[in-house]
């Protein structure tokens, strides 16, 4: 079979708009959902969408989107829109890489952080029907402040001949009757795109270029337009932080549906909350109030117990952590591990069947296979300076409550009496004991009681 070539595909990513609403110091696209910024997710998209190349229009004064950006697709061309004047006016900034540009050109806009690549997928080969513009669109449930997708009515197979695009703010009563909603996703074949948007004026309520005139403008060149329907669930639009609680909601719910699914029971999962990129094995079970921050894996037969909290960690095959546990950054549980409750753990190894079962803080480590570390022992790491590191050997037994300085080693199947506080390397099979050696005063407690009840007695 000859498959046609894939048309080359310049997504624009508009992230530059303030977001005044959110009344944050934060620019808008860099608020979260599932751990990832919204302009992380919408990258995401991007590539997972078969962009060839990307173009990220950025606000001035934005230094961490465009971070964001350098750390997630080194390759996108950054572009500065100077004002914010709207979304027409946003895509221009990106001028040279659309001119540059032979192929199809994608607008998504970062603060639209669920739509799926398929989605995106579908609108584009919309174009292959003859269409200069394709726009995703939704029925929304509440359409207050999408735009409306003005259209012929024809809807067939989910495609519908567009006329225009009006605000929510310009709409006529009976437009906003609409419930056909612009999600903001636009994919153009014209090679008069640049002629297109230069033709977009600010005739309109809010007196900015609205890059959803370009449909208008090109119905007028006899150019055909349409609009693409999707679901409402993805389009969701975060202009204020109740729209981030709404879209974190959507998140949630698919990633608990997709983990049972794929095998772990989530005894409330309505309690529980992943990251976007958590993985759950099978047989897993997941407690209530357990929450995935980034960069958690978690391998089969695993147990999370209650109020649990991970981050960076991975746990293999039936490791069993909490009620209670913390996990950081850089944790490594191997098989059969048991992180017990009031249990922290940043930047260290348990290596197969070693365990922590209370109260214990254990960084920069490496805890030997099936090792005990008491209850109350501290992992001394830090000196106010440096971070240091502590190995515990194989079968090593680290008595309660005992502080182990770093750096430090305790040898395979060394033994260390609780309360000791460990400044030197211990060898292997040994006995440390760092504790004041116990005094026994034989009847002093009776002579004790006696003297101070006679004085009290004389008072
Ligand atoms: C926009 C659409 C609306 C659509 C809705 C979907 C326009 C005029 N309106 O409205 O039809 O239903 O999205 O969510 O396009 N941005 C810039 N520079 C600007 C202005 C905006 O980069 O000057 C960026 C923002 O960062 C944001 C995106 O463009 O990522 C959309 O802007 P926003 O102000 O949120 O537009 P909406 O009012 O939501
Ligand atoms: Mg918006």
């Amino acid at each position: 079979m000859i498959q046609a070539k894939a048309r080359p595909l310049l997504t624009i990513v508009l992230a530059a708009g303030k977001g005044t609403r959110m009344k944050s110091d934060v620019p808008k696209v860099m608020h979260a959902m599932a751990g990832r910024s919204m302009l992380g997710h919408v990258l995401a998209l991007a590539t997972e969408s078969g962009t060839t190349s990307t173009a990220v229009v950025v606000g001035p004064d934005m230094p961490t989107v465009r971070a964001e950006v350098a750390t997630l697709t080194a390759s996108a061309s950054v572009f500065e829109q100077t004002r914010q004047r709207g979304t027409a006016d946003a895509v221009l900034a990106a001028r040279s890489a659309i001119a540059a540009h032979q192929g199809d050109v994608l607008v998504v806009f970062a603060d639209t952080p669920l739509i799926s690549a398929e989605t995106v997928r579908k609108l584009v080969s919309a174009l292959d029907q003859g269409a200069e513009v394709a726009v995703l669109g939704f029925h929304a449930k509440d359409a207050t402040g999408y735009g409306r997708l003005v259209t012929d009515g024809l809807l067939t197979e989910g495609v519908a001949n567009l006329l225009a695009i009006r605000e929510h703010k310009d709409a006529t009563p009976v437009e906003r009757q609409i419930d056909f909603c612009n999600s903001g996703v636009m994919a153009f074949r014209t090679p008069e795109l640049l002629t297109v948007l230069d033709a977009i004026g600010t005739n309109n309520a809010s007196g900015e270029f609205y890059l959803t005139d370009a449909i208008a403008i090109m119905r007028q060149q006899g150019r055909r337009a349409v609009a693409v329907a999707g679901q409402e669930e993805e389009m969701l639009g975060v202009n204020t932080r109740a729209h981030l609680a709404m879209a974190e909601g959507v998140f949630q719910r698919r990633a608990r549906a997709r983990a049972m699914a794929d095998g772990a029971t989530l005894i409330d999962p309505g309690t529980v909350w992943f990251a976007y990129d958590t993985k759950i094995g099978r047989d897993v079970i997941i407690e209530p109030n357990v929450f995935f921050g980034p960069g958690v894996t978690v391998g089969d037969r695993v147990t999370i117990h209650a109020n649990s909290h991970l981050v960076g960690a991975t746990l293999e095959d039936g490791a069993q952590i909490g009620p209670f546990a913390r996990l950081r950054r850089g944790t490594h549980l191997g098989q059969n591990t048991k992180i017990g409750n009031f249990v922290e753990v940043k930047n260290a190894v348990f290596e197969a069947g070693a365990k922590a079962n209370h109260l214990a803080y254990i960084g920069d480590a490496r805890i030997g296979t099936k090792a005990n570390i008491g209850a109350g022992t501290i992992f001394c790491n830090y000196d106010g300076f440096f971070k240091h590191r502590t190995d515990v050997g194989a079968g090593a037994f680290i008595g309660s409550n005992s502080s182990l300085v770093a750096p430090v080693k305790i040898g395979d199947g060394a033994f260390v009496g609780s309360g000791s506080v460990i400044t030197k390397n211990v060898e292997a099979d040994a006995l440390a004991l760092a504790r004041a050696v116990q005094e026994v005063h034989p009847g002093w407690a009776a002579k004790f009681r006696a003297v101070m009840s006679s004085r009290k007695a004389r008072k």
